[in-house]
C-alpha cells in the first residue's frame, strides 16, 4: 500500500540514495582494480620491450619512417585490455561524461582542458587507426597523464559517481527529447500528428455535440445534477479536472473510478471551455463510471474570473500579451497541432490557482490533469498528513536536477530576495490540496502576486509550474513518489516497475497517448481505459 506522508517519503528517499551510494563504489572499486591492474600489466610489459626489442641507438628521423613497426589490426587494438589505444579510449569516455559535468556545474575552464585532452587524444587514435600501427607509450604517456589529472580535479572538485549517472542519465533524456521535439516538428511527423490528433477528437466532439443539441433531456439532466448535494458533501472524494480534451478526460475519470474501492463515493469537477462544454456534459451523460458523480461547467460560468480580479486574465487580455502566448505557441508542436485559442488553454491551465473559488464548499480535492492514467485507488491520498500545507506533490530534484532555478530567473532580484534557487522542485499532475490551508494562506492572492509581478515575463517564460512554484513556496508536502509517476510523454526508458507501481502515470511530454506519435510501449495503459465499442469512438478512431 501507498504510504504518501512527508516523513514516509523523505526515508524512502534517503534510503534510496543510500543504498545507491553503497551501491556504487561496488562497482567503482572494481573498475578502479581493473584499471590498476591493467596499469601494472602495461609497465611490466613495456619495461620488457624496450630491455629486449629496442635497438641500441634509433636516432634518425628518416631511419625511423623507412623501418615502421609491425603492422596490427587496430580494431583488435582498441579491444586489446592491455593497449594503449584501448587506455586512452576508455579515458576519453570517462573524460567526455566529465565536460558535460564540467558544463553543467558552469565550470568552463575544466571543460575546456577536458575537451582539448580529447581532441589530442582522438587525434593520436585516428593516426593510430589510419597507419594501423599500434600506439607507443612516448605517444599515449603525455595524454594519459593529463586526462587522468583533469579527471582527479574533476571527480575531487564536485561531482560525486552517483551525481554524475543521474546527470548523465538527464543528459541523454534530454537529447532524447531534443530530438524527438525535432521529430514532431519535422513536416512529415508534424502532419502526421496534426492529422491524427485534431480529427479523431474533433469527430468525437462533433458527434458528441450533435447529440446534446439534438436531445434536450441531456440539458435538463445536467442541470440536475448540478443541484445534487453530492457536489458539496465533504464526506465525499472530491476530484478536480480543467481540460478541453473530451476523449481525455473520459480516461481520467475512468481510470479513476475503475481503480477506487468505492467508485460511488468519488465526485468528479470538471471545467471546460464553451465550444467542449456540450460534447462534455453528453460524454459523462451517456456512459456510466461506474455510479460516480459528474460535475461538468463551463469556464464563462466564473463570472469572479474577470480582468479586474485576476491579472492573468488581464494580461491575456492585452494584445502584446497574446501575441506572445501565440507566438510562443507556435514554436511548441504540441500546442502548435492543438490549433487551440491560445487564451482559453492559458485560462483553463491556470485554473488550477483557483480552485477554491471553483469549489467553494470544499475541504480537500485533488487535482489531476487530463494527461495522467489513474491506477490505484486515491482515496488514501484524503487522509495523507499534509502537516498543514496546502498541496502534496511528488518532487522531481532527486530524479533529475529539477531545482528551482531550473524553472526561474534568479537573476531577477525580486526572485533572488524571496527565494532559494536549490529549492527541490516538485510536479504538477496529480495534486492533493487542503483548500482551508489555501484559504488561510491566502494563496490565489500569492498567485495573483506573482503573476503581476511575471507582467513582463522576465520571471518565468510560459506554463503554470513557475506560477505554482513561487505561489506554494514553503506550503509543499512532498509525497511519495510513487503517488506520481512522470516522464510518459517523453522519456522512453522508465522502469516497467516502476509504472506498474505508480498510484498515476502522467504523459507529460509531446508525445501524448492519443497522438499518433504517442511513445508505443506506454500507449496501451491510456487506451483500455477507452471504450472502443462505443459507435463514437469506434466511428471517429478507426480511422
Ligand atoms: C640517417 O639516414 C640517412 C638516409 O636514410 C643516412 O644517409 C644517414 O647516414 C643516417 N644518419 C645516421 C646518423 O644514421
Ligand atoms: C581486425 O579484427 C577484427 C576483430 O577481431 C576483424 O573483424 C577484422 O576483420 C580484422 N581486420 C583485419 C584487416 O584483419
Ligand atoms: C436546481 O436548484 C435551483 C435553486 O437552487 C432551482 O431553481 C432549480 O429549479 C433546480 N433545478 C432542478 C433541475 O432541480
Ligand atoms: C469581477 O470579479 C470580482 C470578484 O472576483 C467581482 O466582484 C466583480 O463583480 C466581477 N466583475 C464582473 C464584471 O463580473
Ligand atoms: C532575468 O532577470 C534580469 C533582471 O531583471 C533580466 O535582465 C533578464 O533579461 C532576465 N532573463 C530572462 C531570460 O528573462
Ligand atoms: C489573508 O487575507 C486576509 C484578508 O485579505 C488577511 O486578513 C489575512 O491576514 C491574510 N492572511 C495571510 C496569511 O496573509
Ligand atoms: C472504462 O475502462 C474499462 C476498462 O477498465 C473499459 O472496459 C470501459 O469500456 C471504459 N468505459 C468507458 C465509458 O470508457
Ligand atoms: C461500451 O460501449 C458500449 C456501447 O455504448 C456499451 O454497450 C458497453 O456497455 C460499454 N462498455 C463498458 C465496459 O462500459
Amino acid at each position: 500500500m501507498l504510504r504518501g506522508t512527508g516523513h514516509g517519503g523523505g526515508d524512502a528517499r534517503r534510503r534510496a540514495l543510500r543504498s545507491s551510494r553503497r551501491r556504487l563504489p561496488g562497482w567503482i572499486w572494481w573498475l578502479l582494480g581493473i584499471f590498476l591492474l591493467v596499469g601494472l600489466m602495461l609497465f611490466v610489459l613495456h619495461h620488457n620491450q624496450k630491455e629486449q626489442f629496442r635497438p641500441p641507438v634509433v636516432d634518425n628521423g628518416s631511419e625511423m619512417e623507412e623501418v615502421p613497426r609491425e603492422k596490427v589490426n587496430f580494431s583488435e587494438e582498441l579491444l586489446s585490455s592491455t593497449s594503449f589505444a584501448r587506455q586512452l579510449a576508455d579515458q576519453m569516455t570517462l573524460a567526455k561524461a566529465y565536460v558535460i559535468l564540467a558544463k553543467e556545474h558552469d565550470n568552463l575552464q575544466l571543460a575546456w582542458e577536458l575537451s582539448s585532452q580529447i581532441r589530442n587524444c582522438q587525434r593520436l587514435l585516428s593516426e593510430g587507426a589510419v597507419s594501423g600501427r599500434a600506439i607507443t607509450k612516448d605517444e599515449a604517456h603525455p595524454i594519459i597523464s593529463r586526462l587522468a589529472l583533469l579527471i582527479y580535479k574533476a571527480q575531487d572538485s564536485h561531482y560525486d559517481i552517483s551525481t554524475t549517472i543521474v546527470t548523465l542519465k538527464n543528459h541523454a533524456l534530454a537529447l532524447e527529447e531534443r530530438a524527438k521535439a525535432a521529430i514532431v516538428q519535422s513536416a512529415e511527423f508534424g502532419q502526421l500528428a496534426a492529422e491524427s490528433f485534431p480529427k479523431n477528437l474533433h469527430c468525437l466532439t462533433v458527434k458528441l455535440t450533435e447529440e446534446w443539441l439534438r436531445n434536450p433531456k441531456h440539458r435538463s439532466r445536467s442541470e440536475e445534477n448540478r443541484n445534487s448535494t453530492r457536489l458539496v458533501d465533504n464526506n465525499l472524494y472530491h476530484f478536480c479536472i480543467f481540460s478541453d480534451n473530451v476523449l481525455a478526460t473520459s480516461v481520467v475519470v475512468n481510470s479513476t473510478v475503475s481503480n477506487a474501492n468505492h467508485p460511488q463515493q468519488l465526485v468528479f469537477h470538471v471545467v471546460t471551455d464553451r465550444i467542449h462544454f456540450g460534447a462534455m456534459s453528453t460524454l459523462f451523460l451517456i456512459n456510466d463510471f461506474k455510479g460516480c458523480t459528474v460535475e461538468v461547467r463551463c469556464i464563462d460560468e466564473f463570472s469572479w474570473l474577470n480582468a479586474s480580479s485576476s491579472p492573468l486574465v488581464r494580461q491575456l487580455s492585452e494584445v502584446e500579451t497574446q501575441g506572445y502566448y501565440y507566438s510562443a505557441g507556435s514554436k511548441n508542436p504540441e500546442r502548435e497541432i492543438k490549433f487551440h485559442n491560445p487564451k482559453f488553454v492559458s485560462l483553463l491551465n491556470h485554473l488550477r490557482f483557483y480552485i477554491p473559488q471553483i469549489l467553494p464548499n470544499l475541504e480537500k480535492v485533488v487535482f489531476l490533469d487530463d494527461d495522467v492514467v489513474v491506477q490505484k485507488d486515491l482515496t488514501q491520498l484524503f487522509s495523507i498528513e499534509l502537516h498543514g500545507n496546502v498541496i502534496g506533490a511528488v518532487e522531481t530534484c532527486l530524479e533529475s536536477f529539477h531545482r528551482y532555478h531550473k524553472y526561474l530567473n534568479f537573476s531577477h532580484p525580486t526572485i533572488s530576495s524571496k527565494i532559494d534557487p536549490h529549492t527541490c522542485g516538485w510536479a504538477f499532475g496529480m495534486n492533493i490540496f487542503d483548500l482551508i490551508a489555501w484559504r488561510k494562506a491566502n494563496a490565489t492572492s500569492l498567485y495573483h502576486y506573482w503573476q503581476e509581478q511575471n507582467s513582463d515575463l522576465l520571471l518565468w517564460r510560459t506554463g503554470t509550474l513557475p506560477a505554482g512554484l513561487l505561489t506554494f513556496y514553503g506550503l509543499m508536502e512532498p509525497l511519495d513518489r510513487r503517488w506520481h509517476v512522470l516522464g510518459l510523454g517523453y522519456d522512453v526508458d522508465i522502469d516497467d516497475r516502476l509504472i506498474e507501481s505508480a498510484a498515476v502515470v502522467h504523459y507529460n511530454g509531446n508525445m501524448k497517448p492519443w497522438l499518433k506519435l504517442a511513445i508505443r510501449r506506454y500507449k496501451y495503459i491510456w487506451e483500455r481505459y477507452v471504450n472502443i465499442s462505443h459507435p463514437y469512438v469506434r466511428e471517429c478512431m478507426l480511422h
